[in-house]
């Protein structure tokens, strides 16, 4: 006895208008559909098929590698949509199959688990969520017949006692998956919107003499996602969820309604976070660190006790009590060990910046490996690219860079090596050296008095 899923994503998203289509558009950096295949797959099912359609290809790549998908090549309802899904899968006998709106990303894997812990063993042929909304506009009406449900009407073809029902359906249901196929094999599409609906599937089985049960969801986990607004309104209380979260396990924020954090991302007890702090895809932020103001972070690590400000890091690993900003700029590759610096302007690509070594200010680190205590001074440039290709800088330890620096890659400085100020290093240093190349300064007294006396006489 197992349990399969279906997730319905193949419609365009209309109500959006928008060209980019709905299941992708993002959430804390997680695309819509993201978020309840997330949901599926912490809920624990066998098999999960999401059905796609309208731009087939960009929401099969935004899902996770290896997930199974269907394609409804037309978009002709929610019911043709999981008749596609379903014969993908491979069900059987006692099977339990549900299935689940791809727009609906509140959804917790805790209410999976209890749709599918009542639909087991019920004896119902179907069980669904409901949720009672205190605005049930765009959502189907739930029929009941006493206790027992019914049906479910679309708001497009109710009447308008059927309008006035606040107990609403919001597209999870729980079948049992030997009746799910004919049920959908028997729908038709004469409705107002002229599609096959899933919906209707309830109706069918109660008038053949099923059960259908339902369970009571909270009104949180039954938004929808059809509109720009339902989307800010779904992303807000998703960051709410995760920043109360986070606080339970003893994260401070200054103001959790300005911190967004991703639901890949993993803090420690003590992390500090000011306001207008994003942090996307697998960012992980070990005990006493303080982030913020204005921080963006994707897919970094930060180290214990470290300390960020005003800059943007992607694909970046900074040490323990290692120091950025204010407007750093961490790329790709760029590593900061533990204690590391780097401080106003200083933009890091493809770089090791060494145990307490310091890039304090305006300058560019590219595909150099920086060893410890180094300082780099202001200014320094490490032209890492000849036009054609990218070659790399070697950096010894305890050296000094003198300010305004040019490093033309491919170059190594020893351990303990120095370049004057200015000085464009073309060749390789050795260690303990010092590499100065820089016309000797030439004085000329009395400059400024012929000057003036110059500029007097042009005015005459
Ligand atoms: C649907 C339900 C409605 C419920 C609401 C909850 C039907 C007919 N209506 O309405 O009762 O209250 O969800 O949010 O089921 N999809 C496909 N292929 C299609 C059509 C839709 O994959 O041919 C997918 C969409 O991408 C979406 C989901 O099915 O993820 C629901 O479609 P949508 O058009 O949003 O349905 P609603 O009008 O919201
Ligand atoms: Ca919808």
């Amino acid at each position: 006895m197992g349990a399969k899923a279906i997730v319905l994503a193949a419609g365009q998203g209309t109500r959006m208008r928008s060209a980019k289509p709905k299941m992708l558009h993002d959430i804390l950096g997680r695309p819509l559909v993201g978020w309840v295949v997330g949901a599926v797959a912490a809920a624990g099912v066998d098999q999960c098929v999401v059905v796609v359609g309208h731009h087939a290809d960009d929401v099969t790549a935004a899902l996770p590698d290896g997930t199974l998908t269907a394609l409804q090549a037309e978009q002709l309802g929610t019911g043709h949509a999981a008749r596609t899904g379903l014969a993908a899968l491979d069900v059987s006998g006692d099977d339990t199959v549900l299935v689940l709106p791809g727009d609906h990303p509140l959804i917790r894997p805790e209410t999976l688990q209890r749709l599918l812990a009542a639909h087991t063993g019920s004896g119902a042929a179907a069980t669904l969520l409901t949720v009672t909304a205190a605005d049930p506009r765009g959502y189907g009406r739930i029929l009941r017949d006493g206790d027992r449900v019914t049906g479910i009407v679309e708001e497009a073809d109710a009447d308008d006692a059927q309008r006035a029902i606040t107990e609403v359906g919001i597209s999870f249901y729980a079948f049992s998956g030997v009746l799910l196929g004919p049920a959908l094999d028997a729908l038709g599409n004469d409705n107002a919107q002229g599609e096959y609906y899933l919906t209707d599937v309830i109706g069918e089985l109660v008038a053949a003499g099923h059960r259908v049960g339902a369970v009571a969801a909270d009104p949180e986990d039954g938004i929808g996602v059809n509109s720009q607004s339902q989307l800010a309104e779904a992303a807000a209380l998703l960051r709410r969820r995760i920043n109360l979260h986070w606080m339970d396990q003893g994260v401070w924020m200054a103001d959790p309604s300005r911190v967004s954090i991703g639901p890949d991302v993993t803090l420690e007890p003590d992390v500090r976070l000011h306001p207008d702090v994003h942090l996307e895809g697998t960012v992980t932020v070990a005990a006493d660190a303080e982030i913020g103001p204005s921080v963006y972070a994707r897919d970094s690590g930060i180290g214990a006790g470290a300390r960020v400000w005003y800059s943007v890091l992607r694909d970046a690993d900074i040490g323990a009590a290692a120091e950025v900003g204010p407007f750093v700029s961490l790329r790709p590759g760029a590593v900061l060990l533990e204690r590391a610096k780097a401080g106003t302007f200083v933009e890091i690509k493809a770089s090791v910046v060494g145990a307490g070594s310091k890039v304090p200010h305006l300058s560019y680190v590219g595909d150099a490996d920086i060893g410890a205590g180094a300082n780099i001074g202001a200014g320094t440039i490490v032209a890492n690219y000849d036009g054609y290709r990218k070659h790399r800088t070697v950096i010894g330890e305890g050296v000094k860079v003198g300010a305004n620096t040019t490093l033309v890659a491919p170059v190594s400085l020893g351990d303990e090596a120095w370049t004057g100020a200015g000085t464009v290093v073309t060749g390789d240093v050795n260690s303990g050296a010092l590499a100065v190349g820089r016309a000797a300064t030439r004085e000329i007294p009395g400059y400024a008095a012929r000057r003036r006396a110059r500029a007097k006489r042009d005015e005459t």
